[in-house]
């Protein structure tokens, strides 16, 4: 494995770092008070390439690799995970499941969109009762020859108002279990599509996350994903894909978290001297400066595999459940190095601190990445 950053590589991750420390820390911290999603930044992610960065520059996309998007991810979840969210489902989730299993056509019509981050895309599968347990979805996709008819309703969902397209998950012929699932792109403004109120959450308060209602909502066939029935295999690839860009959520928080805390202990003085030379403080930097690395290396190892073609579906699992897991331990220790400034709103660490719970639940929570790692070494 090739440890070298390319020049490439290093321009798009100080891209990324300028955005995010110019155009996303002002307004961060009321974004995140008032629940605010933040559209005009997500438009000039777009428009910087930032929304669709793996996809083929034919369809839009930035023809980039996924170590780009591992980069990218890593420096605008330091500043504002909420715009990190949209960014991850819209590259990971939604495009890049429209482009690898799409028809011509689908791609045309609703990649391109997304591609530039002028429309957005979403990911339906999580129901109140099928979270982490995928194959027992209730939303149902009935057969009419020509389209299908969708009832059901999906929960939590990212970007659930903001985007136009929907990846929708729903059981087509419940005896079939698993292989009775299929996937479908529905436009947001079809009859009988409903979006819920706003979810008022603990941490990516700007991010937009809805639940979905669907009644009698009618499909037309060439907006199915794929062979009848490959709607649960279809969510599982995209979702392995998805987990290296939460991995590198994750890993953004936390490395954002620490920065701001090395900096502090900097310049804050206690005993007589910055809290830099107090061993106590010099022992917990060291810890958090290692596990960042640890993270951040198996984040760029997986996107290596799934440049290179091969299986990451372990790797990711494996990225998303370290960062995410010391995500919490690293954002509470830099809360602890700013002692009482790290528990109030200006000081960004306490927004970071709640931001990094998230990462250990959406996209498979940390015990289904330990289910996913124990069968690959099993089996
Ligand atoms: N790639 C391809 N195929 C896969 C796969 C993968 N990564 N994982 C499983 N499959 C296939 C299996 O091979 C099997 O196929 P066959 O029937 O042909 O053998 C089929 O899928 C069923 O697999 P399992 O028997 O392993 O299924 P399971 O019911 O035991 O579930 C699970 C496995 C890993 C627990 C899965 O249900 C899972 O990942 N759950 C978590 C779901 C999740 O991540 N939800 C998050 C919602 S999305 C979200 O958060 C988005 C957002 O807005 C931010």
């Amino acid at each position: 494995m090739d440890f070298q950053l390319s020049e490439e590589h290093l321009m798009i991750q100080q891209a990324a770092r300028d955005f995010a420390k110019n155009e996303l820390l002002p307004g961060v911290i009321e974004r995140d008070e008032k629940q605010e999603f933040p559209a005009e930044q997500i438009k000039k992610m777009g428009e910087l390439g930032f929304m669709g960065m793996m996809v083929d520059p034919k369809y839009n996309g930035g023809g980039m690799d996924s170590i780009s998007y591992v980069l990218a991810m890593e420096e605008i979840s330091k500043v504002d995970a909420s715009a990190s969210v949209c960014m991850s489902v819209n590259n990971s989730l939604y495009c890049w499941g429209v482009e690898t299993f799409g028809t011509e056509e689908q791609k045309e019509k609703y990649l391109k969109p997304a591609a530039t981050g002028e429309k957005l895309g979403a990911f339906l599968l999580s129901e109140p009762e099928a979270g982490s347990d995928a194959t027992s979805q209730r939303t149902t996709a009935e057969d009419k020859g020509d389209h299908y008819v969708l009832n059901g309703i999906k929960n939590w969902i990212t970007n659930g108002n903001s985007a136009s397209f929907y990846i929708v998950i729903a059981q087509t012929d419940i005896e079939k279990k698993h292989r009775g699932i299929n996937a479908f792109i529905v436009e947001k403004e079809t009859a009988g599509v409903e979006v819920g109120a706003k979810e008022n959450k603990m941490g990516i308060r700007g991010s937009d996350t809805h639940s979905i209602s669907f009644q009698d909502v009618k499909v037309p066939k060439e907006n199915r994903i794929g062979e009848d029935g490959f709607g649960f295999k279809f969510a599982m690839k995209i979702l392995s894909g998805g987990r290296i860009g939460i991995a590198a959520q994750a890993l953004g928080i936390a490395s954002g978290a620490y920065e701001l805390a090395l900096k502090y202990s900097k310049e804050r003085k206690a005993f007589g001297t910055e809290i830099s030379n107090h061993q106590a403080i010099q022992f917990k930097l060291a810890d958090m400066a290692t596990t960042i690395e640890a993270a951040r290396l198996l984040c760029l190892k997986a996107a290596r595999l799934k440049d290179a073609g091969e299986d990451y579906t372990q790797a990711a699992a494996m990225a998303k459940m370290y960062a995410s897991d010391h995500a919490q331990w690293i954002t509470n220790e830099a809360v602890q190095i700013h002692g009482g400034y790290g528990y109030v709103k200006e000081f960004h660490v306490e927004r970071l601190m709640r931001d990094a719970k998230i990462t250990q639940i959406y996209e498979g929570t940390s015990e289904i990445q330990r289910i996913v790692i124990a069968r690959g070494i099993l089996k």
